[in-house]
């Protein structure tokens, strides 16, 4: 099976999904979006209101914002892979539960496999957990580190930014060291490139890097 194969059997099988209470609420799910051979996957936390009347990933108010930020690395959204640690809206936009992180996770972790990115974005305390338990975002946001292999950049939410306008110009110089990061580490991958990797074990040690 291609990446690409892959990437749509998980997309169908997260649209069919019934494993949390989550499905009940739900309009669309949101399983994620972009290239099958993306060298960066961006993940934050869950659907919101716009995100699950379209089954699309980040197109309300904090999707604008995360498309500022990626601009400011050099990227354009159709060249990364977006996704969520929750693929289903938690109602009212609540915090996701730890049974709801937990159904969904096989999802996600397949979806990192079958697309092999160099880098892994955290946007937000949810998907940040995945990679750093112990860390608190205030002091790892924008810090590198190596996972399996896979460089880790532990952003904070688009959303808390447009929250708290002190965060603002943090969130936004974080991304534009991601453009630097990005410029050092990924070398061009020919269009079509994909190599399926074994899932990343979160509970392996990180090492942090002296990038920053
Ligand atoms: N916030 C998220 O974390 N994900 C989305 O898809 C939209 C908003």
């Amino acid at each position: 099976m291609t990446p690409e194969e892959t990437l749509t059997r998980i997309s169908r099988q997260i649209t069919a999904c019934q494993q949390c209470d989550l499905h009940y609420s739900r309009k669309l799910a949101v399983p994620g979006e972009g290239p099958a051979n993306a060298q960066i996957i961006l993940i934050g936390e869950g659907p919101g209101f716009y995100e699950n009347e379209q089954g699309r990933p980040f197109v309300g108010a904090a999707g604008s914002f995360l498309d500022e930020l990626l601009a400011r690395a050099g990227l354009k959204r159709e060249e990364v892979f977006i996704t969520n640690v929750v693929k289903c809206r938690p109602p009212g936009n609540r915090d996701p539960l730890p049974e709801e992180l937990a159904a969904c996770r096989d999802y996600l972790e397949s979806q990192i496999a079958a697309i092999n990115p160099q880098i892994i974005v955290t946007l937000g305390r949810f998907s940040m957990a995945m990679y750093f338990p112990l860390a608190r975002i205030g002091s790892a946001h924008g810090q590198p580190a190596t996972v399996n292999g896979r460089l880790v950049v532990p952003m904070y939410h688009p959303a808390a930014a447009l929250h708290q306008p002190a965060l603002k110009s943090t969130v936004e110089r974080d991304f534009t060291r991601l453009g630097e990061l990005i410029k050092q580490h990924v070398p061009a991958r020919p269009v079509g490139f994909s190599k399926p990797d074994d899932p990343v074990d979160p509970e392996e040690n990180a090492t942090q890097l002296s990038l920053f």
